[in-house]
């Protein structure tokens, strides 16, 4: 199989003839069969960028415009207690998952508070240090081309991943996005979030809630599925009568003690790679 990006050192495979038996089938079936489904923070986004992190949704949201220096200081304080549970695999989902509420239940009220405008996002969203992968541009434009539809599905702040899209110039009509939306007063004031909470755990129950978008896609029954956090597996639950699903997973953080776990889970995973190379080497192959 013609697909030099596999060959990478950054890619690690449980069994490499099922992914490429998964890749043949799906380049067989064509990609009027095929639809992708994409975590955004850390996934579609750089982790780093020379050597320093880089912002998740909610951290672009951290900017003195928005937010007071009292706030900031709260959410990251959340962030230091909470990310280190997300991402520890001495923890089972079971055991993270009410705590990944608290989470995203508290850092909401704290933005609430804020009453943040709605119309500085752009500016924020402009001012950050977000970046999409190497290779982003690449990878919407050919989905684009060839009709496949891209559901992008976060547990972030939908307003703000769509300006950082929208930015880009690849909010392009085959992108549907599934997230925290913000619901702002008359005067523009954020008042709430909109609809059930997304967060990193509940993305099978969010996705079985859009049952009517998964349902317009019926006919297109092979997935490729890419994410970060081992939440994101069950993005494709929603998804009718499946017949295949290729996993890429971005291991970004704590490689060592996470690549047993990640390579049990995801089909390819994607060791310190701040690329969309594999997913579009693989697009390339069956599009
Ligand atoms: P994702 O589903 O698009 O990856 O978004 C979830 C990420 O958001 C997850 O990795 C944790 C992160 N996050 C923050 O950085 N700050 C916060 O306050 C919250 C609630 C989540
Ligand atoms: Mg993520």
């Amino acid at each position: 199989m013609q697909i030099p990006e596999l060959a990478r050192p950054s890619v690690c495979m449980r069994d490499r003839g099922r992914v490429e038996e998964i890749i043949q089938a799906m380049q067989r079936a064509g990609p009027s069969t095929l639809q992708v489904i994409s975590d955004f923070d850390m996934t579609l986004t750089r982790f780093s960028y020379n050597g320093k992190r880089c912002p998740t949704c909610h951290n672009i949201l951290d900017n003195r415009k928005l937010i007071s220096e009292e706030c900031k200081q709260k959410l990251k304080d959340l962030l230091n207690v909470y990310y280190p549970i997300e991402s520890d695999v001495g923890r089972s989902v079971e055991e993270k998952l009410p705590l990944m509420v608290e989470w995203w239940t508290k850092a909401h009220a704290l933005l609430v508070q804020q009453k943040i405008q709605k119309d500085l996002l752009a500016l924020v969203v402009r001012e950050s240090d977000a970046r999409l992968r190497e290779g982003y541009r690449a990878f919407f434009d050919r989905l684009q081309d060839h009709d496949v539809p891209l559901l992008i599905f976060s547990a972030g702040v939908g307003d703000v991943l769509e300006e950082v899209i929208r930015q880009a110039g690849v909010f392009h009509p085959n992108v549907k996005v599934f997230s925290n939306y913000m619901d702002f007063d008359e005067s523009g004031a954020l008042r709430a979030f909109k609809g059930e909470l997304i967060h990193i755990y509940n993305k099978r129950e969010g996705a079985l809630l859009n049952a009517a978008h998964f349902r317009e896609l019926w006919a297109r029954r092979n997935v490729l599925l890419l994410g970060d956090s081992l939440g994101d597996l069950t993005m494709a639950d929603g998804v009718h009568s499946l017949a295949n699903i290729l996993k890429i997973g971005y291991l970004n953080d704590k490689v060592e003690e996470r690549k047993e776990s990640y390579l049990r889970a995801y089909d390819i995973v994607l060791e310190r790679d701040e690329t969309m190379d594999v997913a579009n080497g693989i697009l390339w192959h069956i599009t």
